[in-house]
């Protein structure tokens, strides 16, 4: 087989950037270790930033994202005793939409037109740093396959081939790990808020996000290692009350039939260049964010659509200079929301240390009563402007 981009992983990341060669003419194949059931049911973050809607949008892809989506205007922050809402239409003339990656995942596979192969094993890149990239793989059949093509773009997350395919001594490996986890809920009850509460607490960070008026997605923070069996369903319902301050402000808090339970582990990592030779990165395969304030699924939209428009001028008008300019640009942007993830996360998450605790309150008082702290928050969480 051949190819001109060959794209590794059938995400978001990979389906947008079949979608959007596609759109400028130029031949994809993607290859897709699981089943395409797997990929489009798995629950992921639910908030787009406007730039990310705007991408969306300008591919054709923002019908059902504006009849089905919900547009909030900005979020609350709260600690015992105090809730604040921040505004970041009034703040930045900016909003986020509230669309889950599974329904942004569902628009990319009903658009895309070109092949896509699920359940491939042993993908590997070859000769990535030539004239000659390609990938082998055995299909779903059991026979062996190789795809050959001008450039390859990894698109297959932090477990892929795709960003170990850069040699030891070409890349560069920034990592930070947590001493907690996430276990995240999603519940078959309408949302107790009409917009998101990110919650400090002692007993922990509490997030009360939600997928539709129908389903609210709910978060704690839990230690590492937790067993979600750990957990039942009363006691996640009645931490979280807790946490977000049922009872207090006339403010309560609806349980309902919980039908998803999981523990995310949180990580920043991000490596360096994020391109080697023929061969791209794109998206979680070349970094990851700890879930606060919901940056992973819109830095890979960002990625991909810089990415997407470097491979049409390479391609189509010979023009190399915005592939030789993807790496650093599209870094620039990753630093600025890895430094914010990691800011939102270590605000917000309480540890042992009474004095971190202490900075942690001092900053959220400050980000919620100052106009230039609450528009550092507005300008990150609802996106800088591509
Ligand atoms: C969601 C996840 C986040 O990490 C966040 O900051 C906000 C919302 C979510 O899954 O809805």
């Amino acid at each position: 087989m051949r190819t001109e981009v060959a794209i590794v992983g059938a995400g978001p990341a990979g389906m947008l950037l079949a979608h959007l060669l596609a759109r400028a003419g130029i031949d994809t194949v993607v290859v897709e270790t699981r089943s395409q059931e797997y990929v489009a049911s798995r629950t992921r973050a639910g908030i787009l930033e406007q730039s990310s809607v705007d991408v969306l949008t300008a591919a054709g892809l923002g019908d059902r994202l504006r009849a089905e989506g919900h547009e909030h205007r900005g979020v609350y922050l709260q600690w015992p005793g105090e809730r604040h809402h921040l505004d970041f239409v009034d703040l930045i003339g900016r909003s986020v939409w509230v669309y889950g990656q599974t329904e942004v995942q569902k628009d990319l596979v009903q658009a895309h037109r070109g092949p896509v192969l699920y359940e491939v094993r042993d993908a590997a890149l070859h000769d990535v740093a030539t004239a000659h990239p390609h990938i082998t793989f055995t299909d779903r059949d059991g026979r062996a396959q190789r795809l050959d093509a001008t450039v390859i773009a990894g698109c297959d997350g932090s477990f892929g081939p795709s960003r170990s395919a850069v040699p030891t001594s070409a890349r560069q490996v920034y990592e930070r790990t947590y001493p907690y986890s996430w276990l995240g809920i999603l519940a078959d009850v309408p949302p107790s808020t009409d917009e998101l509460i990110y919650a400090w607490h002692p007993d922990g960070f509490a997030l009360h996000s939600m997928r539709s008026p129908e389903v609210s997605r709910l978060y704690l923070q839990v230690p590492n290692g937790t067993d979600p069996a750990d957990w039942p369903d009363e006691r996640i319902w009645s931490e979280l009350a807790n946490r977000l301050g049922h009872g207090q402000h006339d403010w309560t808090l609806t349980p309902g039939p919980i039908t998803e339970k999981s523990v995310l582990p949180m990580r920043s990592f991000v490596q360096t260049p994020m391109r080697h030779g023929n061969l791209f990165l794109a998206g979680d395969a070349a970094h990851i964010v700890p879930p606060t304030g919901a940056k992973g699924l819109n830095l890979a939209i960002a990625d991909v659509s810089r990415l997407a428009n470097a491979l049409t001028a390479q391609l189509r008008d010979n023009n190399p200079r915005l592939a030789d300019r993807y790496s650093d640009e599209a870094l620039t942007r990753v630093w600025r929301c890895t430094h914010f993830s990691w800011w939102m996360t270590t605000m917000l998450h309480t540890a042992t240390d009474p004095f971190e605790a202490q900075l942690q309150l001092s900053q959220l008082r400050w980000v919620t009563s100052s106009t230039a702290g609450a528009t550092g928050l507005a300008e990150n969480y609802a996106g800088l402007p591509l």
